[in-house]
């Protein structure tokens, strides 16, 4: 049976890294990380998530400022808020959940957030950074840099001449990890929904990432034997057997087959969820340290 990636405690233990580089940035005089998160109408689950967003940065002892607007709200009114958290010398981090509603140009209001605050790791810029391997300097998105850090948990930091697959391709998660992985020495394949017979593909991967959003998707016999796997998906489906209405939580991975051919796999939930939340704190904070000329903290 694969070893099971505890996401949880990994993710504690960067939360706790975290508050004691806030700590410390305090004890030097300088300003303490400022994270400012904004969001645009009423999605629940969206919602959910600023909110413990929110949360941890309070926790990790950061200013934590939260703007709540409604859906009405215009492109100029958000572009403005930003422009004035741009400005704001107490604000490090500056996050914008997405999706914004319809008649907002996401594209136009993530290329507004100042580069050098932009903890989503969103912006040309950082996107730019980490496609050419200027990682010292990049932020690189949440979700990918938190997978990477449980991966090296599993294999080291050094990924010479291991064979990874990435199935997805978004700009939010599989280009980046592609990207990551690519500067860690791996070789690399993207795989998306025309790719031809995936499950051979899939096979050749010592690191197999499951980013596509569809539950279960990745069976057992697409694992190699020993392979790492890592799976971004998070899938609510009906669970009759627990009554009548009830749902569960599902990755892309068929977690018990794939779990019997694995070397190492992650849970869901509780992999690389919890990783993601931990990694925008770490990022915050290396923005902070940034801004008081010190050091950049690693993760
Ligand atoms: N919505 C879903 N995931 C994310 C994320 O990582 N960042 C932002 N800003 N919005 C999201």
């Amino acid at each position: 049976m694969a070893e099971v990636i505890d996401g949880k405690s990994i993710a504690e233990d960067v939360v706790d890294k975290v508050k004691a580089l806030t700590a410390e940035l305090s004890a030097k005089g300088a300003t303490r990380p400022g994270l400012a998160v904004v969001i645009v109408g009423e999605d629940p689950a969206s919602q959910v998530y600023v909110a413990s967003k929110s949360r941890t940065a309070k926790e990790c002892g950061f200013l934590s400022l939260q703007h709540t607007l409604p859906a009405e709200t215009t492109e100029g009114d958000l572009l403005k808020i930003i422009g004035d958290l741009n400005a704001d010398p107490s604000i490090h981090g500056i996050l914008v959940q997405l999706p914004l509603p319809g008649h907002i140009d996401s594209g136009k209001v993530i290329q507004a957030i100042a580069p050098e605050k932009d903890v989503d790791g969103f912006h040309f810029i950082n996107v730019g950074k980490l496609g050419t391997g200027e990682l010292e300097t990049a932020f690189v998105p949440c979700t990918p840099a938190g997978s990477m850090l449980l991966i090296e948990r599993v294999r080291g930091k050094d990924l010479s001449g291991l064979n990874a697959v990435v199935v997805g391709r978004s700009n939010i998660v599989g280009k980046p990890m592609a990207n990551l992985l690519l500067a860690a020495n791996c070789t690399v394949t993207i795989a998306h929904s025309r790719t031809r017979d995936l499950p051979a593909l899939a096979r050749t991967a010592d690191i197999l990432v499951a980013a596509v959003g569809r539950p279960e998707m990745v069976k057992g016999d697409w694992v190699k034997p020993g392979a790492t796997v890592i799976d971004v998906g998070i899938n609510r489906i009906p669970a009759p057997e627990k009554g009548e209405g009830k749902s569960r939580l599902v990755g892309d991975v068929a977690y018990g087959e794939a779990a019997r051919v694995a070397g190492a796999i992650t849970p869901v939930p509780g992999g690389v969820g919890p990783m993601t939340i931990a990694m925008l704190m770490a990022n915050t904070v290396a923005s902070a340290y940034l801004a008081a000329g010190l050091k950049r903290p690693s993760f």
